[in-house]
């Protein structure tokens, strides 16, 4: 949760005041102007960026440090290129000192989980780009954590992959039960997979405007591009949004 949040850097205010609860067990998206802070509010979730001013809360708790409780995926894939699909999967469990044997048992959980199997021992060089992204999901659900963060992760994908791996997302956030919140700077994506969309203002960026995604779910990511509704929401978004 956010109170009155503000971020700095120098003279540069990034980010603020902001207020904005996220819902435990909700898929968030944010949206913005590049450049608004989107990074940012995912930052101070994740404990590696302190506010300026304001509060920002975790649980009730003031995030002071690195949050152990989020998962972080960014858009940028931080495989180690010596390392194989599993042991890159692995490693954060091997930074908690995670017993070898149920590490391995995550692992390969994880791996079945984003359709990885029979790639386990391939090097991230060998894998295209929508199976390292895959690879940074696995990693972060082996260690189960309570809120996933994540940042335009698949900006780097073709559409028709971006679609697939729409559709898997779902499926995860359904069987988890995680609180997701994931920053995009893609319309469609916003409306298809979340609960609601913030909106950020340009810098300072603050939620200017917050549209609850009224969807049935289970969604079918193809399918509602033609709904009337999900029309009518993008009309919506992009009337609130800077366009610079
Ligand atoms: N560590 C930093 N030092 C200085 N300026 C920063 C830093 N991180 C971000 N900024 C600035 O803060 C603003 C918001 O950044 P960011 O949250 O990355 O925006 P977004 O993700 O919405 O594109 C930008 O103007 C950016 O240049
Ligand atoms: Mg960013």
């Amino acid at each position: 949760m956010f109170h009155e949040t503000v971020v700095r850097f120098g003279a540069l205010t990034a980010m603020g005041p902001t207020s904005l609860a996220v819902r435990a067990g909700e898929f968030l998206t944010v949206v913005g102007p590049s450049g608004c802070g989107k990074s940012t509010l995912l930052n101070l979730i994740a404990g590696t960026l302190q506010a300026s001013s304001g509060q920002v809360l975790y649980d009730g708790r003031t995030v002071s440090g690195p949050n152990p409780h989020v998962g972080y995926i960014t858009q940028k894939n931080y495989c180690l290129p010596w390392r194989t699909v599993a042991a890159n999967i692995r490693l954060p469990l091997e930074f908690r000192r995670v017993q070898r044997a149920e590490a391995e048992r995550r692992v390969a959980a994880a791996i079945r989980q984003v359709g990885l199997s029979g790639f386990e021992h391939a090097y991230p060089r060998q894998l295209s780009g929508g199976m390292l992204q895959r690879v940074m999901i696995a990693r972060t659900l082996a260690y189960g954590p309570a809120t996933y963060l994540m940042d335009e992760p698949f900006g780097s994908l073709d559409a028709q992959l971006r679609l697939h791996m729409h559709v898997e997302l779902m499926r995860l956030w359904r069987e988890t039960g995680s609180t997701f919140v994931f920053v995009t700077h893609d319309l469609h994506e916003a409306i298809a997979l979340g609960d609601r969309v913030v909106v950020m203002s340009g810098r300072p960026g603050r939620p200017k405007f917050i549209l609850g995604i009224d969807l049935p779910r289970p969604r079918d990511v193809v399918a509602l591009q033609g709904d009337p509704r999900f029309g009518a929401y993008f009309r919506q978004l992009w009337d609130a949004i800077d366009v610079h």
